[in-house]
């Protein structure tokens, strides 16, 4: 018989049809006379009770059906006589596809840690936890790719395996065929990369914002989506060694526009959650964030202030004269750490904050400089609970500033030559920006910790499943 999956087969209303569902027992209870099967499949946080009589069915045949374990249900839908369910099916006949022992089965117990779940991460995604989280997950990656494309923007597909450091920050994971136990130098000592594999030093990208930009000067808007590496050591809740980054880049745009965009998509991606993924909102708002769905309808209805670097400087500097205490320094120059961050959105402002024109020594070399010669035209979101969720910026079109740029970094010029070649032939203004792809996912799901929102986290000592 043709399987209905459970988010249908709880909509039906034709009692008395014959009907197959297929999925993980979550748990089975009951008496003598009758006993009540939980049957989730996935398709929704939603379980589908299955109603086992006793007095008709071998009880000897539910022996199999423990928690974990994985069925072929096929019975009569009727309506629920009990509260919680309008559906419920009388079972008829049972397939057991997959036991579960319960003396070895570890997702027996409700309630287990965020810690401990993440080392069953193999496992996981059958909590409703998980279960939620990783199909907002889809939904919301359907949201950013139905934004762009109605927006008339191009997926345009960066290379994973690179040779240029985009952030300059030299926290990339090199890629080699190389024997590292017997390592050819070149005479003076160098690692000698002309027998690896591209016969040169490659590594995983930290961002496709620089091949995006020859996307965006041919195809006017383009935007990027997929994996990004970083070796950088930092082992807090916000940070992954490999975390998925959207990044647009679109000619002939301002900072005003760009700071329109930014703000105007990550409001459709909230929306689309609102929309789309309300069952398993309102699962998160119970059990993990009761403050969660609020949340998420004042962000699409709050306009985000935007405040240049230096005001928010001395907005801090106020604060601290005024008994605020900071672990770290924010004087003018200071990259701002995330308790500078939530003391903006949170405490100062209560509302998403898009900072702009940060000192150029801490922002990367693409970025726009300004009459001042001081400040470059980033454009960073800050978000509550988060910190910054967006790294955006307007770029630096013209050839002589960004040679200049690139000079004064000590960046190496040869290995830059193609992404000179936008600025030599046709340049044009441009911008764009970066989303954390999990940083908006904590955002929408009011997760506490990263690692909890991507199936298979990869962070410092950490490359399990
Ligand atoms: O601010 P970042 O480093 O900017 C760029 O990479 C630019 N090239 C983007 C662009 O303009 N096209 O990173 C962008 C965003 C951050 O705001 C943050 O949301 C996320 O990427 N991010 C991380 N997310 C998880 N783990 C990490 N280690 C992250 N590093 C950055
Ligand atoms: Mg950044």
């Amino acid at each position: 018989m043709q399987r209905t999956v459970i988010i249908d087969a709880l909509q039906r209303r034709d009692f008395g049809a014959e009907i197959n569902v297929r999925g993980w027992v979550r748990s089975r209870r009951g008496n003598k006379q009758v006993s009540f099967i939980a049957l989730n499949d996935g398709s929704t946080i939603k379980n589908i009770q299955i109603v086992v009589d006793l007095t008709q069915f071998d009880e000897e045949k539910l022996k199999p059906v423990t928690t974990g374990a994985c069925i072929s249900a096929t019975g009569i839908l009727v309506e629920s006589q009990g509260a919680g369910q309008a559906v419920e099916i009388q079972l008829k006949e049972l397939e057991v596809y997959g036991t579960a022992d319960p003396e070895k089965y570890p997702l027996q117990k409700k309630g287990l840690s965020m810690e401990y779940l993440r080392t069953i991460a193999h496992l996981r995604p059958r909590t409703n936890t998980f279960g939620a989280v990783f199909r907002i997950r889809h939904n919301m990656a359907m949201a950013i790719h139905t934004y762009f494309h109605e927006h008339g923007y191009f997926y345009f597909h960066t290379p994973l395996i690179t040779a240029s450091d985009c952030e300059g920050a030299g926290q990339m994971f090199q890629v080699t065929t190389k024997n590292l136990y017997n390592l050819k130098k070149t005479e003076d000592g160098q690692i000698d990369y002309s027998d690896d594999f591209f016969g040169k030093m490659t590594a995983l990208t930290v961002s496709g914002q620089l091949e995006g930009e020859l996307g965006a000067m041919a195809l006017g808007k383009i935007y990027t989506f997929g994996p990004t590496f970083r070796a950088e050591n930092s082992n807090t809740p916000r940070h992954l060694a490999e975390f998925w980054m959207i990044e647009p880049e679109v000619a002939f745009i301002q900072k005003d526009e760009l700071m329109d965009l930014e703000e105007d998509f990550i409001k459709y991606c909230v929306r689309w959650a609102l929309e789309h993924c309300m069952d398993d909102l309102e699962f998160l708002n119970q059990y993990m964030d009761k403050g969660l769905i609020e949340r998420l309808k004042s962000v699409v209805d709050t306009e985000f202030v935007r405040l240049p670097y230096t005001e928010g400087i001395n907005i801090l500097q106020e604060a601290i004269k005024n008994g605020k205490k900071f672990e770290f320094p924010c004087n003018w120059g200071d990259d701002l750490s995330s308790e500078h961050e939530r003391y903006l959105v949170e405490e100062h402002f209560k509302k998403p904050v898009i900072m702009t024109d940060y000192p150029k020594e801490i922002k990367a070399f693409y970025m726009k400089l300004n009459a001042d010669d001081k400040t470059v035209q980033g454009t960073d979101v800050l978000f509550p609970q988060i910190g910054e969720i967006i790294g955006g910026s307007v770029r630096e079109e013209s050839l002589d500033k960004l040679n200049a740029e690139i000079e004064r970094r000590h960046i190496p010029m040869k290995d830059m030559w193609w992404y000179l070649d936008t600025r030599r032939f046709g340049s044009a203004p441009h911008a764009g920006f970066g989303l954390g792809f999990e940083r908006l996912m904590l955002f929408v799901t009011g997760m506490q910790n990263i690692r909890d929102v991507i199936p298979f986290p990869r962070t410092p000592k950490t490359a399990e499943f």
